[in-house]
């Protein structure tokens, strides 16, 4: 659902132009971004220290660390950037996404002690109202992303972001599955942030939604104890690294 709420883009102005903020809707945002899940997420963001700790996920930092390819990066619900940062540090231009004001201006301020903001846009959006091009991304990461979104989006997401990427390009996606903990509502197991998941994934299905468009190099589902955040808890996970095999005439406005 959009709302009109054109308030919003008078607050971030950014005139210096190495680090941008930009808007999606001029004239409508939409009420997630507003009253309810991102506002949420401005709470967990504006507390002292990065809210996910600042280390990428292991899987990520060996596949970039053993590949020479570099250009340009999406990170799709970035947060406050640990895979952002880490990734500009490497060497690639980063286009970074979350729908919480507090993440991204979080994430702009650390850049810029980092003096990464040169080689890192942000962008305060939605991500599935985020203008996607074709063929612009040598590499995606969506960790914990496309599990905040309905079911009905993640289709139709994943099929944005296979335009965007190039052929060859490498996407890593991460989803919360059927057996986390936070499924049951009320597990002293489960994250404090289980209210953030809106779609828990089936067995297999982030392989099988990746696999119209991209070749699978890597599919697992795992327990995890989780304490980089809250009281230590449990996760079950779905990871995947796949790569792009089409061309481009996919569903990309
Ligand atoms: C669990 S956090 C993970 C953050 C980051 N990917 C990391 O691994 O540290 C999920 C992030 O997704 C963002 N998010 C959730 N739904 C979103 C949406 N529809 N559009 C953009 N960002 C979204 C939240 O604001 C939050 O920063």
């Amino acid at each position: 659902m959009l709302i009109d709420w054109p308030l919003i883009l008078t607050k971030h102005p950014d005139k210096r132009g190495a680090n941008l903020l930009s808007f999606c809707y001029i004239k409508s945002m939409r009420k997630e971004q507003v009253t309810g899940q991102a506002s949420r997420f401005d709470l967990v963001y504006g507390k002292p220290g990065m809210a996910f700790g600042s280390e990428p996920e292991p899987e990520l930092a060996n596949f970039v660390k053993s590949s020479r390819v570099r250009g340009k990066a999406l990170d799709l619900g970035c947060g406050d950037g640990r895979h952002a940062l880490f990734l500009a540090e490497q060497g690639y231009h980063v286009t970074a996404v979350d729908f919480s004001p507090v993440a991204i201006k979080k994430l702009e301020s650390i850049s810029k002690v980092r003096k990464l903001n040169r080689v890192l846009e942000l962008h305060y959006c939605d991500a599935r109202d985020f203008k996607y091009r074709n063929n612009s991304f040598d590499l995606v990461v969506a960790v914990t992303l496309f599990d905040h979104l309905p079911k009905k989006d993640v289709r139709p997401l994943i099929e944005k972001v296979a335009g965007s990427t190039k052929k060859g390009g490498v996407i890593f996606a991460k989803v919360h599955t059927v057996k986390d903990p936070g499924k049951t509502n009320g597990s002293d197991k489960a994250s404090e942030l289980s209210w953030a998941i809106r779609h828990y994934f089936e067995p297999d299905e982030l392989r099988k939604l990746l696999k119209k468009n991209f070749d699978i190099i890597k599919y697992s589902e795992y327990d995890d104890l989780d304490k980089s955040h809250g009281r230590p808890h449990f996760h079950n996970f779905a990871i995947a690294l796949a790569r792009q095999v089409q061309h481009s005439n996919l569903a990309c406005p």
